[in-house]
C-alpha cells in the first residue's frame, strides 16, 4: 500500500498521483530525475508537497546516466533499425533501476509511471522493475483508467484541485516529446501521417543544416577506453561532454531524424528525434575504433550490434544476455585509445584525422603504395588469391 511514481511534476504524472490515492488507496512517494531534460526539477517538490505528498525524491543522475548508461552503449556503435539512437530507450533502465531503489528504502510494494499501453516506455519500466524486484506491484493508470482524453484528463484535475496551468495548457506543444541529455523525441501531431514532413518550427535542438554556418566547425575528440573524455584536449566529465556536443552538433544542424520505426508491442510508429551529440560520438568512436581495433573484433562487434540495440529497444537492459553482451563490448574496448579530429559542416559529421599512439593498428610501412619492404611480400598474395579461389573454381566447373 505504498507506491513509488515516476514523477515528472507535470500535469499528467500529477493526475496519476491524486488518482492512485483515490483509487488504491495507497501512500504515493514521488521520484523526479534531472536527467538533462531541461526542465526545472525542484518545482516538482512544491506540486507534490500541495497534493500531500510526504516522500519526495528529487535526484539530479545525469552524470550517471551518460556515464553508466549511454558511453556504455556507445561503445558498441548501438543503432536501432539502422538509424534510432535509442535516446529513450536507454534512459528508462535508470529511471526503473531508482524506482526500485527507492521502493525499497521507502517500503513500498509497488511502482507506477505515467506511460501508455500502447508504448515502448511501460515494457522498459517493467520489464526492468520485475528483473530487479521480482515480487514487486505494477501499476500503470494508462491501461486502467477511463480518462483517455484531454478533456476528461482536465475535468477530472479540475475536480481533484490538480492545479492546471491552462497558459502552459495552450502553448502546450502538439508533439509527445520525451527529452533528455541524450535526445529530444517527437512522435503524435501531424507526424501521424508518415508522409507529412515535420514543419521547422518542431526542431528545438537544432538549426536546419540549411540555415547552418558556411563555415565548418572542427573538433578534436580524445577517447579512453571506448568513451570520450576530451573536448578540444580539456577534460570533460560524461555529461559535460554530452551536453557540450550537443550545442556544437546542434548549431550545425547535426543530429535530425525523421523514422518509421517498430514498436515492441507490434505497431509501427513515426518518431522524429535530434541527437546531435549522439551523433558526433557515433562517428567519433568509429573513428578512432577504426584505427585500434582488430578487423574481426570489429567486424564481429558489428554483427552482434543489432540484437543488443533490440535488447535495449524492447526493454531488456536489466537481462542477463545484455550484460553478458556488455562484458564482451567493453573487453573489445581495451585498446580504443587515442584521438580523432571532427568536421562539423551544415548537418553532416565527418571524421578527417583519428590518432593512436600506443594502440594504432595501422602500419604506414605495410600500407604504403609507395615502397615495398617490411613483412608484406606482394608475391604472397598470388597464392592467398588462389585458395580462396579454390571452391569458386569447382563450382564454376560443375556440370549442368
Ligand atoms: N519511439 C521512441 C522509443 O521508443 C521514443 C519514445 C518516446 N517516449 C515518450 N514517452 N514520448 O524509444
Ligand atoms: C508512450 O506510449 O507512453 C510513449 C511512446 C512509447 O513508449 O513508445
Amino acid at each position: 500500500n505504498k507506491v513509488v511514481l515516476a514523477y515528472s511534476g507535470g500535469l499528467d504524472t500529477s493526475i496519476i498521483a491524486k488518482w492512485l490515492s483515490d483509487t488504491y488507496g495507497c501512500e504515493v512517494v514521488t521520484f523526479t530525475a534531472d536527467i538533462g531534460q531541461g526542465e526545472e526539477v525542484e518545482p516538482a517538490r512544491a506540486k507534490a508537497q500541495a497534493m500531500g505528498i510526504k516522500e519526495i525524491y528529487i535526484e539530479d543522475l545525469r552524470e550517471e546516466f551518460v556515464r553508466d548508461y549511454v558511453f556504455p552503449m556507445f561503445r558498441a556503435n548501438t543503432i536501432y533499425e539502422g538509424e534510432y539512437l535509442l535516446g529513450t530507450s536507454i534512459a528508462r533502465p535508470l529511471i526503473a533501476k531508482r524506482l526500485i531503489e527507492i521502493a525499497n528504502e521507502t517500503g513500498a510494494d509497488a511502482i507506477s509511471h505515467g506511460a501508455t499501453g500502447k508504448g515502448n516506455d511501460q515494457v522498459r519500466f517493467e520489464l526492468g522493475a520485475y528483473a530487479l524486484k521480482p515480487g514487486v506491484q505494477v501499476i500503470a493508470p494508462w491501461r486502467e483508467w477511463d480518462l483517455n482524453s484531454r478533456e476528461s484528463l482536465m475535468n477530472y484535475a479540475e475536480k481533484h484541485g490538480i492545479p492546471i496551468d491552462y497558459q502552459k495548457q495552450a502553448t502546450k506543444s502538439p508533439y509527445s516529446m520525451d527529452a533528455n541529455l541524450l535526445h529530444i523525441s517527437y512522435e503524435g501531431g501531424i507526424l501521424e501521417d508518415p508522409w507529412a514532413e515535420a514543419e521547422e518550427e518542431m526542431w528545438r535542438w537544432s538549426v536546419s543544416p540549411e540555415n547552418a554556418p558556411d563555415t565548418p566547425t572542427y573538433i578534436e575528440l580524445t577517447y579512453e577506453n571506448g568513451d570520450p573524455v576530451a573536448l578540444d584536449g580539456e577534460r570533460l566529465s560524461p555529461a559535460t561532454m554530452l551536453e557540450t556536443l550537443n550545442k556544437i552538433g546542434g548549431d550545425n544542424g547535426v543530429g535530425r531524424l525523421d523514422i518509421v520505426e517498430n514498436r515492441y508491442v507490434g505497431m509501427k510508429s513515426r518518431g522524429c528525434y535530434e541527437t546531435p551529440g549522439g551523433t558526433i560520438m557515433m562517428k567519433g568512436h568509429r573513428a578512432i575504433e577504426s584505427l585500434t581495433l582488430d578487423r574481426e573484433v570489429a567486424h564481429l562487434k558489428d554483427a552482434l550490434m543489432p540484437k543488443y540495440a533490440e535488447m535495449i529497444y524492447n526493454g531488456y537492459w536489466w537481462s542477463p544476455e545484455r550484460e553478458m553482451m556488455q562484458k564482451m563490448i567493453d573487453a573489445s574496448q581495451e585498446h580504443v585509445n587515442g584521438k580523432v579530429r571532427l568536421k562539423l559542416y551544415k548537418g553532416a559529421v565527418t571524421a578527417v584525422g583519428r590518432s593512436s599512439e600506443k594502440d594504432s593498428l595501422f602500419d604506414e610501412k605495410i600500407a604504403t603504395f609507395e615502397d615495398d619492404e617490411g613483412s608484406y611480400n606482394q608475391a604472397d598474395a598470388e597464392g592467398f588469391i588462389k585458395l580462396n579461389a579454390l571452391r569458386l573454381r569447382i563450382a564454376a566447373g560443375r556440370k549442368g
